[in-house]
C-alpha cells in the first residue's frame, strides 16, 4: 500500500498534535510575561507541518498562520507553477490535507535569496562576516541547522514581522524542517557557479537578503482568497484523483477539521493494537 502524504489526514493530525503542542511548549518556555505568540510560519510541501497552526489557533486565536512557498512556483500566491530550488516544498497543487481556511498569509520566497543565504550561513567568509557584524557565536554555530526550506521559513518570518509591524513582544515560531546535512553538494554547486565566496558577496547578501527583506510577494488572505485556494483543490483532487465533490465540499467546513483532528485518540488506540500484534510493545 502506498500512502500519499498529500491526502493522508494522519500527516496533518500528527503535526496538529505533536508539532503544535511542541511549538506551544517552546513558546511557553521562552516567552516573557507580556509576550504574544504572534505567528507560526510553515513552508508547505504536503501541508502536514502547517497543521500545527490549527492547533495553535485553538490556544492563540489571534495568531497569524503563514504558508510559504517558492516565488518560482507561486501556487498559493498566484495559482502559479514552475521549477524551483527550495527542495521539499511546492508541488504545484494545493494538498488535500491543507486546511486553507486556517491560513492567514501566503509568502512567496525567491529561491535565489535562499541559495545566497545558504552560502552566507555556510561559507567561512560568510560566517566571519556575521561574527564581525555582532551575531553571537552560538547563533553562528547553529546556522547549519538551517537547510534551504528552513531559510525560506526564516525569510518569511522576517517578511511577516515587517508586514504586521510586529514589535519586541511578538514572538514568531517556525520549524527548521531540514538541516545542512542534506545540502553540502548544493553549496559546492554554488561555488562552482559563482566562484569563491568573497567578503563583498557576504556584504551584498546580508544587506539585500536579510536587512533589506521587504513585504513583496506576500498575500494576506481574506475569506474569498481562502475560498479560491479551496476551490483550486477541485482540479487536482476531483478532476484527476477521483475524489468526490461532496468530500471536497466537506473540507470547507471547520467542523470537519475539528472532528478529524479529534480522531487522534482512536488512531493511538489502533497504533497500540498494531504494535502489540507485531510484537513492538
Ligand atoms: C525539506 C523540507 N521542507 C519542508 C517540507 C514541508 O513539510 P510538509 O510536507 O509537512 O508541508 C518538507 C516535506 O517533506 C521537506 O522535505
Amino acid at each position: 500500500m502506498i500512502f500519499n502524504q498529500f491526502e493522508e489526514f494522519g500527516n496533518a493530525i500528527w503535526h496538529y498534535h505533536l508539532t503544535g503542542s511542541i511549538v506551544d511548549e517552546v513558546f511557553k518556555r521562552i516567552a516573557g510575561e507580556r509576550d504574544r505568540l504572534a505567528a507560526y510560519i510553515s513552508a508547505t510541501g504536503s501541508a502536514g507541518t502547517i497543521a500545527a497552526g490549527d492547533y495553535l489557533r485553538t490556544r492563540y486565536p489571534l495568531i497569524k498562520v503563514a504558508a510559504t512557498e517558492a516565488l518560482q512556483c507561486p501556487t498559493l500566491l498566484r495559482c502559479g507553477f514552475g521549477g524551483h530550488r527550495i527542495e521539499g516544498i511546492g508541488d504545484k497543487h494545493v494538498p488535500w490535507v491543507h486546511n486553507v481556511r486556517n491560513t492567514d498569509m501566503v509568502c512567496a520566497i525567491d529561491d535565489e535569496q535562499c541559495m545566497s543565504l545558504l552560502r552566507l550561513f555556510n561559507e567561512e567568509t560568510g560566517l566571519e562576516f556575521l561574527r564581525r557584524r555582532g551575531v553571537a557565536a552560538d547563533v553562528v554555530g547553529q546556522l547549519p541547522l538551517l537547510g534551504i526550506s528552513s531559510i525560506c521559513n526564516l525569510v518569511a518570518a522576517i517578511k511577516t514581522a515587517r508586514y504586521y509591524e510586529f514589535d519586541s513582544r511578538d514572538v514568531i515560531l517556525t520549524p527548521l524542517t531540514d538541516s545542512m546535512e542534506l545540502y553540502g553538494s548544493r553549496v559546492a554547486e554554488q561555488r562552482k557557479l559563482h566562484g569563491p565566496y568573497r567578503e563583498a558577496d557576504a556584504g551584498m547578501h546580508h544587506a539585500r537578503y536579510l536587512e533589506g527583506v521587504g513585504i513583496d510577494n506576500l498575500r494576506e488572505l481574506g475569506y474569498y482568497d481562502r475560498k479560491a485556494l479551496h476551490n483550486l483543490k477541485y482540479f487536482t483532487w476531483v478532476e484527476q484523483q477521483q475524489r468526490e465533490l461532496e468530500e471536497l465540499n466537506r473540507l470547507w467546513d471547520p467542523d470537519f477539521w475539528e472532528e478529524t483532528f479529534a480522531q487522534v485518540h482512536e488512531w493511538d488506540g489502533l497504533i497500540d493494537e498494531f504494535n502489540k500484534r507485531v510484537g513492538l510493545l
